[in-house]
């Protein structure tokens, strides 16, 4: 059984079945939902994801890797910049549509629709296409959208998603509305709201969001700091 836990923002952690950790978006410093440091992680982690590189889902991840020696998956720019720039070590290029089985499972890049920036001291040189995480973990399929709008892409994963983390925080990304029509083309069986209430932009309730989504799926609403078991 994997365990899943909400960091606040976009910030997940996963701990598959075999123990292998995982820790998707890690902003943690100066983000005021979240329910840890960097520091839990500097001693035993095995991998760090990114979906696109704002300050909101890198801000902690280059001192992460520079000390837990884990491994970066990204895409080629996000790596490149990583390893060029930050002192980073161990990584993966992906690209946007490109999967990769790791021993603890697949990861594929998905297309979202977002800035590009790379957001760091010598970040002005890089861009990337931002990215969503679609990850096949002990037999279950977790869909990690990552910063995007609403596309069309999201019917290229109708039926293939267990377990989907959606932003519902709207301003930056999509809107709550905008989310539940994500939720019936997806139609996974559970969906994890992410990516609202950290700025005053982006505040949401998310359950009139689980009441929006209605049958369509179940909708587990972790506060930071919570799990949930798959
Ligand atoms: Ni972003
Ligand atoms: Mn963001």
């Amino acid at each position: 059984m994997g365990q899943l836990t909400f960091h606040g923002h976009a910030c997940t952690e996963i701990r598959t079945a075999d123990g292998t950790r995982l820790l998707i978006d890690p902003w943690l410093t100066d983000n005021p939902l979240a329910d840890v440091g960097p520091e839990g992680f500097y001693d035993d982690l095995d991998y760090v994801l990114l979906t696109h590189g704002h300050f909101d889902h890198t801000g902690d991840a280059y001192e992460i890797l520079r000390r837990s020696g884990a491994t970066l998956i990204a895409t080629f720019e996000l790596v490149s910049y990583a390893q060029n720039e930050e002192g980073v070590e161990n990584a993966h290029p992906l690209h946007i549509g490109g999967g990769f089985q790791f021993p603890f499972g697949r990861v594929q890049l998905t297309p979202a629709f977002h800035g590009g920036q790379v957001a760091g001291e010598h970040g002005g040189g890089y861009t990337t296409f931002p990215a969503g995480l679609l990850m096949q973990l002990d037999g279950t399929s977790v869909y990690h959208a990552g910063d995007t709008s609403l596309t069309r892409e999201f019917e290229l994963l109708r039926d293939r998603v267990d377990v989907a983390l959606l932003p519902i925080g709207d301003n930056f990304t999509m809107g709550p509305s905008d989310a539940v029509r994500a939720v019936d083309m997806i139609r996974p069986g559970v969906v994890i709201p992410i990516h609202y209430d950290t700025f005053e932009v982006i505040e949401q309730d998310p359950e009139a969001f689980r009441e929006a989504v209605g049958d369509l799926a179940e909708v587990v609403i972790l506060s930071p700091g919570e799990s949930y078991e798959f």
